[in-house]
């Protein structure tokens, strides 16, 4: 009898570690221009997103719609939809993470710099509320110019008291999205398993895809290289042309946009080893004060700036090339606020 109820203690033991679960953090998710290109696919994106217990579907209009279609589907977040500015409040309250898909999107023959007179606006007064509302929140910013928006936060943020460099993140991951996608289908590898940082900043040639450290490896050309380095950087170009005047990525972008929230969210909760490219506060290259690279996400945000690694020439050249036009538009979107 004891040998049995041993063995019926030791399974038992056995059976609880192996069902044992932490049990999943509440965690509440804001996106802001929930219902526009952007905010409606990612609104459905992080809705499927079982580490989000509450989504707040937040926009000047549209938005109880989108909450309400959103909310039928049958996963584990609850679904709120908050429209106006009057609404903007509880729409922040409480946040983990806040994803930022405000403002005008580009037209044809429009560089991302054409969009900074409206969407420096919108992005200085949302901020403002998130520095009122949700300030320990991670802020995730995906409307454009994002090499002058993120230092417009920064600044907004420091204005109230707020600001905390490891919780404000550029979303890049488009870029990264992209430079995976073409990389594959050149070096005939399959796209799931590609690898390729892409540093720098969001626009043009800041977008800096580093192709010498994609794996898996292949022995592209200098030509094939030079190519998809341009592909990547007109990426957001290409399809801008595309819709010919009915906007710029969505589609992509909302998943782009649900890959970096979702590694925030597992960064919170204390997932080890959740690396990202963002674009963030950095002093890894002199006179950039914002820098996109790899970076550890953690329980506090970023934990780690991860160096560029060794470069190619090419890529070496590349990175000479986009530091005046990044830091003009780093001291753009710090003049802007400091307004
Ligand atoms: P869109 O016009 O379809 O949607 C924008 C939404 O923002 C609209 O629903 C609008 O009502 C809302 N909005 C405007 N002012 C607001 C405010 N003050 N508060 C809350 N919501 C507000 O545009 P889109 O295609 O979704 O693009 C949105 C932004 O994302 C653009 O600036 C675009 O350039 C940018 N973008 C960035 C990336 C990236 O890689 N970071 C990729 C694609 C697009
Ligand atoms: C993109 O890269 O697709 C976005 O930045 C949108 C744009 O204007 O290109």
């Amino acid at each position: 009898r004891s040998v049995y109820s041993a063995v019926s203690r030791s399974s038992s033991k056995l059976v609880r570690r192996g069902y044992a679960t932490e049990p999943v953090p509440e965690r509440k998710v804001a996106i802001l221009g929930a219902a526009g290109g952007i905010g409606q696919p990612l609104s459905l994106l992080m809705k499927l997103n079982p580490l989000v217990s509450s989504l707040s579907l937040y926009d000047i209009g549209g938005t109880p719609g989108v909450a309400a279609d959103v909310s039928h589907i049958n996963s584990r977040s609850e679904v709120a939809g908050y429209q106006g500015e009057e609404e903007l409040g509880k729409a922040l309250e409480g946040a983990d993470v806040v994803i930022i898909p405000a403002g005008v999107p580009r037209k044809p023959g429009m560089t991302r710099d054409d969009l900074f007179n409206i969407n420096a606006g919108i992005v200085k007064s949302l901020c403002t509320a998130i520095a009122k509302y949700c300030p320990h929140a991670l802020v995730n910013m995906i409307s454009n110019p994002v090499n002058s928006t993120v230092p417009i936060a920064a600044e907004v943020f420091k204005k109230a008291g707020t600001y905390d460099e490891k919780r404000l993140f550029g979303v890049t991951t488009l870029d990264v999205v992209r430079a995976k996608t073409f990389y594959a289908g050149k070096a005939n590898v399959p796209v799931a398993e590609v690898n390729v940082p892409v540093v720098g900043g969001h626009a043009g040639v800041t977008i800096l895809p580093l192709f010498s450290q994609a794996t898996p490896k292949a022995n592209l050309s200098d030509d094939y290289i030079k190519a998809l380095t341009k592909r990547t950087q007109e990426g957001g170009t290409e399809v801008v042309e595309a819709k010919a005047g009915k906007g710029s990525a969505t589609l992509s972008m909302a998943y782009a946009g649900a890959i970096f929230a979702d590694a925030c969210l597992k960064g919170l909760n204390g997932v080890p080893d959740v690396v990202e490219c963002s674009y963030v506060q950095s002093n890894i290259i002199a006179d950039l004060p914002f820098f996109a690279s790899k970076v550890r996400i953690g329980k506090n945000g970023v934990e780690e700036i991860l160096g560029l690694g060794p470069l190619s020439d090419f890529e070496q050249q590349g990175l000479e090339n986009l530091k005046s036009e990044l830091k003009s538009s780093i001291e753009k979107g710090i003049k802007f606020a400091s307004q």
